[in-house]
């Protein structure tokens, strides 16, 4: 089977993790972020990927080249950003397969474990054009929802409402018949949340819903992404890309972790990364030469290349842009991102509860 996977966005929530790097190139727990979709794309029966760049299109084939995890693999980039729906028209031209076979979609962004066989069996067995994996949240008014039949057919594609009228949403991986792609118009910017997923459903064409809460994460926000780094290396979701065994933390060849410091929580400490004694790091990912000087705290925070925390420091849901300098005694809190290069002087910020 073919797939595309959908890799051309800014990913502006990321900033300024995305600065630099493309938000499916970022390394998560040791490798970058798709190495871990193209390893479950192949156990699924994935042969050839073509990936649909636009951002930083040239890095994409710089970090993958031909073939990678088992997987040929072709890129296809836009001149500029075509959208969800656009972008899979464009990479469709790059695709090999018959008219009617299936041909997987996957955004650049999720992290499933749902049984993309079944999804695939589902598809071909109620001969729809398109069958979407749905996922089940506690609250679905942040999302669009995907209501069903009892059949299993999608009934409509709604927009972000107080009211959802069902907690299935669309989970980002798609089943189209080749055929189906070529209803989606050409050279111009289609959302397929928002105009082709309506449109074949009021259409009449068939569109199926796969119903499966295995665990399902969009690493969109900096939240997601330390979330599902630490999930991915305490083993909450099995991947085969990972270099180590899931435990308590990855610490990557190169690292240096002091026996008197507290690293855990699933935090990954990247190549050249340094843990002094007394320093606690929990829930993290440390990315390649940052450093957390004795005494500091880190919790449910990203260090990107060569940031650094000085002693005493206290980190808690914290990005820190690329060699990042946070001094001594310093307290940020709360989803605070400090851009790369810039450089907090001693105790500069403190968090205060006083009213
Ligand atoms: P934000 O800017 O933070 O919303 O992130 P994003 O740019 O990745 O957008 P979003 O999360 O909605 O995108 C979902 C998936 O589609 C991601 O894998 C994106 O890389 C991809 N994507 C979004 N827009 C485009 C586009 O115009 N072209 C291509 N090729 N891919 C896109």
């Amino acid at each position: 089977m073919e797939a595309i996977l959908l890799v051309g966005g800014q990913g502006t929530r990321l900033r300024p993790l995305t600065i630099s790097t493309p938000k499916p190139l970022l390394p998560t727990a040791g490798v970058p972020f798709l190495a871990h979709q193209l390893a479950r794309a192949r156990d699924a029966g994935v042969e050839r990927i073509v990936f649909a760049t636009s951002y930083r299109a040239e890095m994409f084939e710089a970090a993958f080249g031909t073939r990678a995890q088992g997987v040929d693999l072709a890129y296809v980039s836009e001149a500029r950003p075509l959208g969800t729906g656009g972008a899979i028209r464009n990479a469709a031209a790059a695709l090999r397969c018959g008219a009617d076979e299936p041909v997987l979609i996957l955004n650049g962004d999720i992290l499933s474990g749902h049984d993309v066989p079944a999804q695939v069996a589902l598809h071909e067995k109620s001969g729809a054009d398109v069958t979407l994996h749905l996922t089940e949240v506690d609250d679905p008014s942040r999302f669009g929802c995907v209501p069903t039949d009892a059949d299993g057919r999608v009934t409509a594609f709604l927009e972000k409402t107080s009211r959802p009228v069902t907690n299935q949403i669309n989970a980002g991986c798609y089943v189209f018949r080749r055929s189906a792609i070529d209803t989606i118009r050409k050279d111009e910017v289609v959302s397929v949340e928002r105009e082709t997923f309506p449109s074949l459903i009021s259409s009449g064409r068939v569109v199926m819903g796969h119903v499966e809460s295995a665990y399902w994460l969009d690493v969109g926000t900096p939240q997601a992404f330390v979330r599902g780094s630490c999930d991915l290396v305490l083993g909450r979701l099995a991947s085969s890309a990972m270099p180590g065994e899931p435990g308590d933390r990855l610490t990557l060849n190169g690292a240096v972790v002091s026996p008197g410091a507290v690293v855990r929580g699933g935090t990954t400490v990247g190549r050249g990364a340094v843990v002094e004694a007394g320093a606690t790091v929990l829930g993290s990912v440390l990315l390649d030469d940052s450093f957390v000087a004795e005494g500091a705290t880190v919790r449910d925070s990203v260090l990107s290349r060569g940031a650094r925390v000085g002693p005493g420091a206290i980190l808690d849901g914290v990005i820190l842009g690329d060699a990042a300098v946070v001094g001594p005694g310093n307290e940020l809190r709360d989803g605070l991102r400090v851009w790369p290069g810039i450089e907090l002087p001693a105790t500069a910020v403190r968090f205060s509860t006083d009213a």
